[in-house]
């Protein structure tokens, strides 16, 4: 086995799981899920050779589902929630599948939430600890928002450990992204150091859909399909005026997969902007011109930024928000300036504007998303009660499967200028191949 993507346990699995399920085929129950189940990473059939050349396994990770035995007394057990970070569609009913499946399926009775991320665990801002119980979370599914509450930012390591033991919760699930990683696994580390015996189990939520190993996280369907209904406005409108732009800003810090998708989801636009892909103002290559080229043939184009793209025409921010993020500048609004000041010479020309960035990422789940929502969380729900730790759930090549988060801290996901996403935007577009006469190989 590939020790890169080795799952650390709390200790022997000596419980027999109450969840009855079958043990082979053949007798109409769907399968425990074995503890030497595993994908490969790379389905690419030269990277297997290669490793069957050399008589080496695959990198490959493990996957996720009930085991046959767990690791908690599930009516001992207290279990601790929290989400955190920035919101995405789908948290309440992520929250709501924990809940269930480890009440129904696991008969655990003591679930607890804290609220307004990290800050929860921290008894100087005194926020309640809140029961989860599925008469609780009946009805949450299906809404926007988080009903724990969320924020930005981690707490000292040592006081959310101390609220864990005062609490005698013994497995945290941690809902966030990239920051929430970072705290979960210090947290698992120094639960470690101290040798107490609780299990971290995050589940990975971002809206920019950057997480790697990860090939698709929840809420992101939702925030494709209402960037798509931002895109078709601002194609109306643009179409709607005697020469139009219509400009939408996407969200996408490090990565432009909302942008890309959603000018893939709607053909309509013209020009996709992402933070992988470096583009000028002015010049032959630049976009300016690329926008002069376009007026010749047409009357309307639509444009959609990321909003890290484009940050080197932007004064660089200094500070940085709760999460450690850098904070970006709004590329949108100077975009918007910027081109209206270049072609104000062109008398009809109308410029349309929209950021619905907020709007998506506070929107309900599309069914799509929901129904990932239930799998996400319940694979957390049983990797966490078989006593798996300083692990995340995530999918790859259509399987849910258990990442050690050591792997995932301070790595992103981008999107690859050379890779099929983007060949597939620059077809759909059209768009000149390079807006810049830098960076060429
Ligand atoms: O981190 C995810 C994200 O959605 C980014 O795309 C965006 O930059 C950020 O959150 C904005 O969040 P907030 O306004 O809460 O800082």
């Amino acid at each position: 086995m590939n020790d890169g993507f080795h799952i650390e346990t709390l200790g022997e699995t000596r419980i027999k799981s109450p969840i009855k399920l079958g043990t082979q085929p053949g007798d109409l129950l769907a399968d425990f899920t074995a503890e030497d189940a595993r994908v490969v990473t790379d389905t690419n059939i030269k990277a297997i050779q290669r490793h069957m050349a050399a008589g080496t396994e695959p990198p490959s990770l493990e996957l996720a589902g009930p085991r046959e035995h767990i690791y908690f007394e599930p009516s001992k057990l207290r279990v601790g929630i929290v989400t955190c970070g920035g919101l995405c569609p789908g948290i309440n009913d992520v929250i709501r599948a924990l809940v269930m499946t480890l009440h129904h399926g696991y008969g655990v009775a003591s679930i607890h939430g804290f609220k307004y991320g990290y800050a929860g665990l921290n008894p100087e801002y005194e926020y309640p600890v809140v029961d989860l119980s599925p008469a609780s979370v009946r009805d949450v599914h299906g809404t926007g928002g988080t009903i724990l509450g969320t924020s930005r930012g981690g707490q000292p390591i040592e006081v959310m450990i101390d609220t864990l033991e005062q609490l005698d919760i013994r497995l945290l699930f941690t809902i966030g992204g990239d920051g929430t990683f970072r705290a979960a696994h210090a947290i698992h580390e120094q639960l470690k150091a101290r040798g107490v015996k609780t299990g971290v189990v995050a589940i990975p939520k971002t809206i920019d859909n950057d997480i790697p190993m990860v090939e698709r996280t929840f809420g992101f369907d939702t925030a494709v399909a209402l960037a798509s209904s931002a895109i078709q406005s601002a194609h109306s409108e643009a179409i709607s005026a005697a020469s139009g732009i219509g400009l939408v800003k996407l969200m996408g810090r490090h990565a432009g997969f909302i942008a890309a998708n959603a000018a893939l989801a709607n053909r309509n636009v013209n020009l996709v902007l992402v933070p992988e892909v470096p583009f000028d103002l002015e010049g032959d290559s630049g976009l300016y011109r690329y926008l002069e080229k376009r007026f010749s043939k047409a009357k309307s184009t639509v444009i959609v930024v990321a909003e890290g793209a484009g940050q080197h025409h932007l004064p660089s921010e200094k500070s940085t928000d709760a999460s450690g993020n850098k904070k970006l500048g709004d590329i949108g609004t100077f975009l918007k300036q910027q081109i209206e000041k270049t072609f104000a010479y062109r008398k009809n020309l109308t410029l349309k504007y929209i950021d619905p960035s907020y709007m998506i990422r506070s929107a309900p789940p599309t069914p799509h998303d929901s129904i990932f929502c239930g799998y996400v969380a319940q694979a957390a729900a049983h990797a966490g009660m078989a006593g798996k730790t300083g692990m995340a759930v995530g999918r790859a090549h259509g399987a849910f499967t258990h990442i050690p988060l050591q792997t995932l801290v301070h790595k992103q996901k981008r999107v690859d200028p050379e890779g099929q996403l983007w060949l597939s935007v620059l077809e759909s577009t059209g768009q000149p191949f390079t807006l810049t006469s830098s960076n060429r190989g």
